[in-house]
């Protein structure tokens, strides 16, 4: 294996090398290590979508992970930055961040921050920040069908669920609600994802999917236009998953829509924040069109 960089911590040699070239297994174990939920077919399915370097200690454990993820020419999404907690501390997280950095030169870099990590990138010049809400815990469609009997949402149009021919106008949605050409995303989502699609006018307006993730079922990613819209089309995911563990990550500025998620069983577990570098991420290209209303993930935004 190539050797990339070193890095010396404490009594630890620190080697670098591509993340694809070490054992996935030590991957989950380090995400294990920091109580992050990824199941190996979540590490799976990040490293078919983007690259990331490990930091190798002496004896091949692997003892931190960054990966990236390319949309479009010039947008990095970082993610996956991890370091095992007894060497926290000591310098490796920016290390890696700076090595992430150096091989996106020129990138626009966007993240969804942990607590933890929050003062590493703003000391880093990330910015524009933005609240992600994480809710999460056992769907009970019940409760948000009662509360609907007291203040009845109305959408027009028709909400089915998603068929194959649909993807032009999802990644359409997506661009518009991003700017950015996530078709690589949608490639690996799209396979693992149950869809619901609102029609109007002969014209999908917005879409939720919904995939295995952690410890159950994460709703996401979610483009519509209005609050309205995006509970229309998520409504049937948490029918679906009655009584199981369901997520869904929502900016926290989606008062209707968190109100939903808390509604139907979810509640605000945590939170993130969205971070930038360079330029504010996942602009939308008109202010009253399509947005994210919940990210796929936390790692791809
Ligand atoms: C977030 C995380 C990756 C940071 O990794 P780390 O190895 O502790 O990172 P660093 O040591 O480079 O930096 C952390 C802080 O320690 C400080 N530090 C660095 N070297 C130090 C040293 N020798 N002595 C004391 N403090 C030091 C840094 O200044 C930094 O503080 P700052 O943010 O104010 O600049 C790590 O805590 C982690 O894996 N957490 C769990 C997973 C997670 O939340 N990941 C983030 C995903 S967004």
């Amino acid at each position: 294996m190539e050797t990339i960089a070193r890095l010396h911590i404490d009594t630890f040699e620190l080697t670098l090398r591509d993340i694809r070239e070490v054992d996935p297994k030590l991957l989950h174990a380090l995400s294990v290590s920091v109580g992050w939920p990824h199941r190996d077919n979540d590490w799976q399915m990040l490293l078919d979508l983007g690259q990331g370097l490990a930091a190798v200690d002496e004896i091949g454990r692997v003892v931190g992970t960054v990966m990236w993820l390319r949309y479009g020419a010039d947008f990095a999404m970082v993610c996956m930055l991890i370091t095992l907690p007894r060497l926290q501390e000591q310098g490796a997280g920016r290390w890696l961040m700076e090595k992430a950095h150096e091989l996106n030169e020129g990138a626009v870099f966007g993240l969804n921050a942990t607590r933890e990590a929050k003062r590493l990138y703003r000391s880093l010049g990330y910015g524009y920040e933005q609240k992600i809400l994480r809710c999460q815990g056992e769907a009970r469609p019940e409760a948000f069908a009662s509360g609907m009997a007291m203040h009845p949402v109305k959408v027009e149009g028709l909400i089915r669920a998603a068929a194959a021919s649909d993807r032009e106008s999802l990644l359409r949605l997506d661009l518009a609600a991003t700017g950015y050409d996530r078709s690589i995303a949608y490639q690996a989502l799209l396979p693992v994802s149950r869809g619901q699609v609102l029609v109007r006018n002969d014209e999908i307006v917005a879409f939720s999917l919904c995939r295995p993730f952690g410890r159950g079922h994460v709703i996401g990613p979610i483009i519509a236009a209005s609050e309205d819209d995006a509970i229309a089309v998520s409504r049937a995911h948490v029918v679906a998953h009655a009584g199981s563990f369901l997520r869904a990550d929502t900016p926290a500025s989606n008062t209707a829509f968190t109100n939903f998620l808390v509604g139907s069983g979810m509640q605000i577990h945590d939170s993130a924040t969205s971070m930038a570098f360079g330029r504010a991420p996942f602009k939308p290209l008109t202010p009253a069109g399509p947005r994210r209303i919940a990210l796929a993930s936390q790692a791809i935004g």
